[in-house]
């Protein structure tokens, strides 16, 4: 649903214009998978799918939510009387946003708030993010608060992680707050420290698949909350803040100091990954882009072997894709479903698609949603 349409369904369901509409995308990361949590590196980029959302602000503690998507109707909430963990539906993201920013002394009274996503919802797209950022762009301009994007995203981190109860990190909500059109962005999640890179495949000849699996990666929470105290484990025994303080050339002396295999894994995948996106860096500052293909492979089979989130639909896009010629292609997001990307020359795109779509049929999979993704601009006022 585009702009124009939010809000005029805004105005039909509360009864007056919206004082403004803004849009906050969904993100693609291309390297950097699971380091968020270690205070590593990562480089997502913005799709053109976004969160939209018509806003008013209200005097008198109320919320109301709508989804233009869902068939649920209006939800009336009070700021005052939120309570982490305690809302299980899509109505926590926004809710969360609003208690996160009063949580922080920000005078956030009450709101109108009508919504519609383009975002994939499962898919490993951060579909949760788009909706706390555009929501959090909004009351940060409509109380004119004066936060910065990083801040922002850092409310929505606190959001996710303590109003809803995911204990992710903070890739999601800064892609979705700061990235920029034709540009992936380079972020030190330690400091928040950006750096915008130009992205633009076409003019190279290539293509960005994403190849959406269709497993729903909803239910692995679990396994991503013991990923993350894995890693925390891994850093305490190895006596630093977070692994991200395990440099490269002492990766192997770091691990003979560590007994347990699975810890062991774990730390191997985040130090070597955090090296990887740092390669990527340069190999594409250098101009070298379609050397960053067996970069991106070997980050998915870190991820499938060492970190063991990978799952079979995930590693037959992966296999399939470099079969058929791709120059690269690993898993990306979260893990255990939702999406993989592929790296291929822009003629070799029908011929991956259709081996990949075949693959799928013959697995007797359900069949995979494939498109291209172009860097797109990151969250807007619209009007
Ligand atoms: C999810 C989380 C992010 C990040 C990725 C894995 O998308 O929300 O914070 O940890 O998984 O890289």
């Amino acid at each position: 649903m585009g702009a124009v349409e939010v809000r005029d369904g805004f105005t039909a369901l509360y009864g007056a214009e919206p004082e403004g509409v803004w849009s906050a995308p969904g993100r693609v990361n291309l390297i950097g998978e699971h380091t968020d949590y270690n205070d590593g590196f990562v480089m997502p980029f913005a799709l053109p799918h976004t969160a939209t959302a018509a806003v008013s602000r209200r005097e008198d503690g109320v919320v109301r939510l709508h989804s233009a998507d869902l068939d649920g109707g209006v939800v009336e909430l009070r700021p005052d009387d939120l309570v982490p963990q305690a809302d299980k539906e899509w109505t926590a993201y926004p809710a969360g946003v609003v208690w996160a920013l009063r949580e922080a002394g920000h005078p956030v009274t009450g709101a109108d708030i009508h919504l519609s996503s383009t975002v994939p919802v499962g898919a490993g797209l951060s579909s949760s993010a788009a909706v706390e950022v555009v929501v959090a762009l909004a009351l940060n301009d409509l109380y004119e608060l004066g936060l910065q994007r990083w801040q922002l995203a850092r409310l929505c981190q606190r959001a996710e992680n303590v109003y809803v109860g995911a204990p992710t990190g903070i890739m999601d909500q800064t892609a979705s707050a700061c990235c920029e059109d034709g540009h992936a962005l380079f972020l030190d999640t330690r400091d928040l420290g950006q750096k915008q890179i130009p992205f633009d495949l076409a003019a190279e000849g290539m293509r960005l698949l994403v190849v959406d699996t269709r497993v729903k990666h909803a239910h692995n929470e679990g396994e991503y909350g013991k990923r993350r105290a894995g890693c925390e484990k891994g850093a305490a025994l190895l006596g630093v803040d977070a692994l991200r303080d395990i440099a490269y050339d002492d990766l192997d002396a770091a691990l003979a100091r560590l007994e347990d295999e699975e810890v062991r894994r774990l730390v191997r995948h985040v130090v070597t990954e955090d090296a990887r996106v740092e390669r990527v860096v340069a190999l594409l500052e250098s101009g070298d882009t379609r050397a960053i293909g067996p970069v991106l492979t070997a980050g998915h089979a870190s991820l499938r072997d060492d970190f063991r989130i990978s799952c079979p639909e995930l590693d037959l896009v992966v296999d399939t894709a470099l079969a058929s010629g791709a120059l690269g292609a690993r898993m990306t997001g979260g893990g255990f479903g939702g999406s993989a990307i592929v790296l291929a020359e822009a003629t070799d795109v029908d011929t991956i698609t259709k081996a990949v779509e075949e693959a799928f049929a013959a697995a007797s999979f359900t069949a995979p949603r494939v498109f291209e993704a172009v860097p797109s601009p990151g969250a807007r006022r619209i009007s």
